[in-house]
């Protein structure tokens, strides 16, 4: 850790949409947490990235060099979703710690991979769910876990973007396409939500006229839970905007907008419907990406494991995996029953101010993800 202020220096991996509009700037609300270095195969950023923050620049062949430089504490990776693996097990087997973007894999082989070094590193690793993090989903997952809404019976959620093509997750197959990359915080929030594990998943895709996605880009998924809840989510790279759910118990429904994104205007707000009337329950903007840094580095200076761990991660890529399968049989494909082995917690709520982030022409050498 660096010096007396105890805070954890990170490196960037990959200093892509995400890294530069949020984890770079978002750092800066943390308290215990600070940039340390930019991996990058770009010179442009290189100079005038690395410049910007005052930090250092290492080529990706200087990774191994960096991991065990002395110079980082963790790694923060943000490189498309096929590529995350190999960064993450050379890091956890130096010892460096891993803040890792999700979905955490793009194959169900990563993932399980990444749970065994884990284990065997001892290096402490947590995927960037950043919602963890945030008061009103916490508050959501709390209130429905202890039966507020009562038996809980079925969740429905659309999310979609319009997408380019020319961006990495635009031309790069099932696993740079809606379903990892936005199908992951539905999937997330009702696992969370219900608190248990789906049994089975089927999905069905399609491709939008006009578009040149190498992929289902829209697709409609329903996955069958414990107890016969059942959940539906519909994602897409080729639509409006669009960010919602809907999570109906025996007692109350709630409808959730804006529910995944993140951003200095963005409050998550749910509305509560029961046979007394409608509340509604907006929640201040966060600094999402700070919350979730500040958090994380908490655990690695008090030696505490992260909520959101390798297992949280697996768990949503092998429903991803299965889906995948399902788009391309037609079938129902059934999950094994599992249990999580723990949830997210009432106390990890965090409430920093939204920092600074750059307008998306502010952005160095970036492709665009907004066709
Ligand atoms: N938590 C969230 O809200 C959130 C939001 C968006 C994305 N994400 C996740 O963050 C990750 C990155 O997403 P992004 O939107 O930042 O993507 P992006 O803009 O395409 O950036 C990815 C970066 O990875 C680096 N990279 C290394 N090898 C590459 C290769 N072969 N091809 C392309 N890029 C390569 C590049 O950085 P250099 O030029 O510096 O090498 C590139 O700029 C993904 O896993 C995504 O799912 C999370």
């Amino acid at each position: 850790m660096s010096g007396h202020t105890k805070k954890v220096r990170y490196a960037v991996v990959g200093g892509g949409q995400i890294s530069q509009q949020a984890f770079m700037p978002g750092i800066a609300a943390t308290e215990n947490s600070e940039l340390a270095a930019l991996v990058t195969g770009d010179p442009v950023k290189a100079d005038q990235l690395a410049n910007k923050y005052g930090i250092k620049a290492w080529s990706y062949d200087q990774y191994e060099t960096l991991l065990h430089s002395g110079e980082i504490d963790a790694v923060y990776v943000a490189t498309p979703n096929a590529l995350h693996v190999n960064y993450v097990v050379s890091a956890l087997e130096a010892g460096i710690h891993v803040l890792l973007e999700k979905p955490a894999t793009a194959s169900l082989a990563d993932a399980e991979q990444i749970m065994d070094v884990q284990k065997r590193s001892g290096t402490k690793l947590m995927v960037a769910y950043r919602l963890h993090h945030e008061p009103g989903t916490v508050e959501m997952v709390t209130r429905a876990q202890r039966g507020d809404f009562g038996d809980l019976r079925f969740f429905t959620a659309s999310f979609a973007q319009n997408i380019a093509e020319e961006n990495s997750r635009g031309h790069n197959g099932y696993w740079g396409g809606p379903v990892p990359d936005m199908g992951t915080y539905p999937l997330n929030a009702v696992r969370n939500l219900f608190g248990l594990e789906p049994i089975s998943a089927h999905a069905v895709g399609g491709k939008t006229a006009g578009r040149t996605f190498n992929f289902h880009d829209t697709v409609a998924v329903t996955l069958q839970f414990p107890g016969d809840r059942v959940a539906q989510f519909t994602v897409s790279y080729a639509t409006a905007p669009v960010e919602r759910f809907t999570l109906v118990g025996t007692k109350t429904t709630i409808e959730a907008s804006p529910c995944f994104m993140f951003g200095a205007d963005v409050g998550i707000t749910y509305i509560e419907t029961n046979a007394e009337g409608s509340k509604t329950h907006e929640f201040d903007p966060v600094e999402q990406f700070g919350n979730e840094t500040q958090y994380f580095s908490d655990c690695i200076l008090h030696d505490r494991e992260p909520e959101a761990d390798a297992e949280e991660g697996w768990l949503d890529v092998r429903v991803l995996a299965a889906i995948e399968q399902s788009l391309e049989t037609g079938e129902v494909v059934p999950l094994e029953p599992i249990k999580r082995s723990r949830r997210l917690e009432p106390d990890q709520a965090l409430n920093l101010k939204p920092a600074n982030a750059p307008t998306e022409k502010q952005l160095i050498n970036v492709i665009s993800q907004s066709a």
